[in-house]
């Protein structure tokens, strides 16, 4: 036989990886660990551990501590102990020690590679050339924002003491997509390693030891979901980050919502996988193997939905299966492996029960004859074929795998099929024809879009999801702002709660202005609507006096306004230039009514602040009106043949309790943004002055604003919020009243996790131009959509 046909009937030799570094490593920790707390190892309070074991082959690794409450209290007094210090570094200091921290990681990398397959069951091949590799680089990539901090965010000042969950799918990435960020802004942490897979955290503890990284600048606690909870609720806790199940975040979403952490949450995904019939097949299937079969589909952005066009169906499904037929599933140290072991029983348990579940729901079953490892926890990589799309395998994250696939017929087809879902993490799009795929890539809601390409991720693109699988975003810019805020926020104080006339110096129904009766109404879909309650509440002046009736808005008018939100989605269609000059026009309206606006205003809050509340409120319209064709995305360049355009796209319909103190100006400080950034909005206006809303849809009628665009429902705010927060057609509520409200906004809305912004129950001084109105606004009226292109042969 010649070499020429030996190479080609050749079959694979085991090519193990040798673990011995990584073995003497965890033998110089006798094999048991306990928590890293202000600089040093710390044996847990109540003397409990668990094992991490090998799911390739059952063995146990070593015992990990079971973090209890006094174990996390320990942790984040240590983290804020550490926090001023950290936070006066020069942000030269702060960058030195990440740029360290990236060095040892590339020092360590083969250690850190080994740890991770062994822990967690994946293929060495890819901890060792992605997970590892993309870890140093987000250390570099943040010794960069580091050092450009007080330049790139001025004004802007760390949260304080975070505390990080990371789940097991890829352990050590996850630690440096939360810790990187956090520490280049001047945080310090407390990071919470999921309890199947902590001893890359646990080796990283070693590392912040070595580069001499401050004691408890960096504090990792090891332990299972009641550990996480108590660093959930603890009190002295700014900011929880958190990745892993929807299920989870929900509940820390509920933990949180009365306290002032903020949150980021980075959950579940069920993401498209779209081949259009012009697409390259043969690239689109590899695409897919790392799409589905990357890391045992064990992926929050994992291609799980193939959406196939009819026409190439059949003949797309055959090639699949055929390179199904060649995927290597064994050992995950031997380095010729593609598809390594299960994380944990529960899982493989869990990717059965799901399967069975399909097939009973009418799918169609392939799994390749390939050679199964006798030992340890394996799943075969399976293709569902025939799935319906409301089937629980094309709607739940099954998270192994199990690639569900589906057929469409005309690009708008697919483009519903892919939103059909609760997420919205990812998705991935093939077709040759550049209009088709950027057409479908703009309509797809999802925090990111890879055009003939899959599963790419860098340090400079945010990664993050939209609807249900989470806000916030981890990477780029955008990730920085989750671990800043502004500096004069932090600091504001409380809101004293508006003072209202007292009642007995109410003077009945004598009316002292305006002389003639004015019944001012709602406004819902660009029309002056009655209140379903038929009823209406009086409005009174700074001294009791009766100045109008508003009407009393109720949970069915507010289901109207959303419906009429809903339906005026033009308006984040229509060119950021239109915006534009649909503000400026409305700036020109209330402007030329300056006087008499201001003269009724004035019965409310004074002549004085009435006539600034006018002439600021048309400034910042001039405001929002310049930013709405400038707060655009950016073109990041990362280390591949592939640009990734960051694209800020409107969040939807937004739901807005305006604050009291300021009826007018505080209301526009609020819907400007909102509407300059192309979403739609459902107003309560101010409790004190709701007749506001009679002047307002005048000017927005007159300013060739589209109908729906903004709706005015006034009435008593905090029943409005419930069902503004609890309605599933509102995806962001924006909350700026009393400290009470703020929780009751974020509790009311856990369900369908909608974003809220608030103002924590302080006082914004909106006559501030620095407090009022800005980037801040903006940038909770966005999100940012990542669309990667590859160019080049
Ligand atoms: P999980 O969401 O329970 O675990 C993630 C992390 O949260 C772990 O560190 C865990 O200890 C912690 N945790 C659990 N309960 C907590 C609580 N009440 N408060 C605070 N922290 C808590 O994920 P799990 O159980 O490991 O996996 C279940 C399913 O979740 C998977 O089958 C998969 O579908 C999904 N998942 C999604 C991930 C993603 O990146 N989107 C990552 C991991 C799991």
């Amino acid at each position: 036989m010649s070499i020429a046909e030996k190479f080609l009937t050749m079959e694979y030799g085991p090519a193990p990886e040798d673990p011995k570094d990584a073995l003497v490593w965890l033998d110089g920790h006798r094999r048991q660990f306990g928590h890293f707390v202000d600089g040093a190892w710390r044996e847990p309070a109540e003397g409990v551990f668990f094992d991490s074991t090998d799911p390739a082959s059952g063995e146990k690794i070593a015992a990990i501590a079971q973090g209890s409450a006094a174990d996390v209290d320990a942790a984040v007094r240590a983290a804020r102990g550490a926090f001023p210090k950290w936070q006066a570094l020069t942000p030269h200091a702060r960058a030195r020690y990440l740029y360290a921290l990236a060095r040892a990681v590339q020092r360590h990398s083969r250690r850190l590679a080994v740890l991770e397959t062994i822990d967690n069951g994946k293929p060495i091949r890819e901890s060792r050339d992605i997970d590892i590799p993309l870890v140093a680089r987000h250390f570099y990539h943040h010794a960069g924002w580091a050092q450009l901090l007080d330049s790139e965010f001025p004004g802007y000042t760390a949260c304080g003491v975070v505390g990080q969950i990371i789940p097991w799918n890829f352990p050590l990435l996850m630690l440096a997509w939360k810790i990187a960020p956090a520490l280049a802004t001047g945080n310090t942490v407390v990071l919470k390693p999921a309890e199947y897979t902590p001893l890359t955290a646990l080796a990283f503890a070693d590392i912040c030891q070595e580069i001499g990284l401050p004691a408890g600048v960096v504090n990792i606690v090891t332990g299972d979901g009641a550990t996480g909870e108590a660093l959930v609720k603890h009190p002295e806790v700014d900011k929880i980050a958190f990745t892993g199940s929807t299920e989870v975040g929900r509940a820390i979403r509920s933990a949180t919502s009365a306290s002032h952490k903020r949150l980021s949450l980075e959950l579940g995904g069920k993401s498209p996988f779209i081949i259009f019939e012009d697409a390259d097949l043969d690239s689109a299937v590899e695409g897919l193997v790392d799409g589905i079969w990357f890391n045992q589909g064990q992926v929050c952005c994992a291609g799980s939905r193939l959406l196939m066009q009819e026409s190439i169906a059949d003949a797309l499904l055959e090639k699949v299966r055929d390179r199904m037929g060649t995927l290597r599933i064994g050992p995950p140290l031997d380095k010729a492996i593609d598809i390594g072991a299960i994380v944990a029983p529960v899982q493989l348990e869990r990717i059965k029960r799901l399967v069975d579940q399909g097939v009973a729901e009418g799918a169609t079953c392939w799994q390749p004859q390939i050679e199964m490892p006798s030992r340890g926890l394996y799943f075969p990589p399976t293709l569902l074929s025939n799935v319906h799309p409301t089937s629980v395998v094309a709607q739940q994250e099954i998270f192994g795998p199990v690639l569900a696939a589906m057929t469409f017929r005309t690009p708008a087809e697919a483009v519903e099929l892919a939103n059909n879902t609760v997420y919205g993490l990812a998705s991935s799009v093939w077709s040759e024809s550049i209009n088709v795929a950027l057409q479908v890539a703009a309509q797809i809601k999802a925090g990111v879009v890879w055009v003939n390409c899959t599963n790419l991720f860098d340090a400079s693109c945010g990664f993050g999801g939209y609807k249900e699988s989470g806000y916030g975003r981890e990477g780029g810019r955008e990730g920085l702002l989750e671990y800043l805020e502004p500096a004069w926020f932090k600091n504001a104080p409380a809101l004293r709660a508006p003072e209202r006339p007292p009642s007995e110096s109410r003077n009945g129904h004598q009316r002292v202005d305006p002389a003639i009766d004015r019944t001012v109404k709602l406004y819902i879909g660009g029309k002056q609507a009655r209140p379903d309650s038929g009823y209406s509440i009086e409005v009174r002046g700074a001294k009791g006096e009766l100045l109008g009736e508003a009407p009393l808005g109720n949970r069915k008018d507010i289901r109207n306004a959303v419906e009429a939100a809903r339906k005026a989605a033009s308006w984040a269609k229509t060119t950021a230039h239109n915006r534009a000059q649909v503000l400026y026009y409305m700036a020109e309206n209330l402007s030329l009514r300056r006087e008499e606006i201001a003269h009724r205003l004035a019965a409310a809050v004074g002549e004085a602040q009435a006539l600034r509340e006018v002439s600021l409120g048309t400034e910042r319209i001039f405001t929002y009106a310049a930013w709405a064709d400038k707060f655009d995305g950016g073109v990041h360049n990362p280390p591949f043949r592939t640009i990734a355009i960051a694209m800020k796209e409107p969040i939807g319909t937004v739901g807005i309790i305006c604050p009291s103190d300021a009826p007018l100006l505080g209301l526009l400080s609020l819907v400007l943004p909102v509407l300059a950034a192309g979403n739609t909005a459902v107003v309560v206006p101010s409790e004190l002055y709701p007749l506001i809303v009679g002047d307002l849809y005048q000017v927005f009628d007159t300013s060739d604003l589209p109908a729906g665009a903004v709706n005015l429902v006034s009435g008593y705010s905090s029943q409005l919020l419930k069902t503004l927060a609890e309605h599933d057609d509102v995806d962001a509520v924006w909350c700026f009243a009393d400290e009470a409200s703020a929780a009751a906004a974020k509790s009311f809305s856990v369900g369908n996790l909608k974003q809220v912004f608030t103002n924590e129950g302080r006082t914004i001084d909106w006559f501030d131009p620095r407090q009022g109105e800005g980037r801040w606004f903006l940038e909770h009226a966005t999100q940012v959509k990542n669309i990667w292109v590859p160019y080049g042969e």
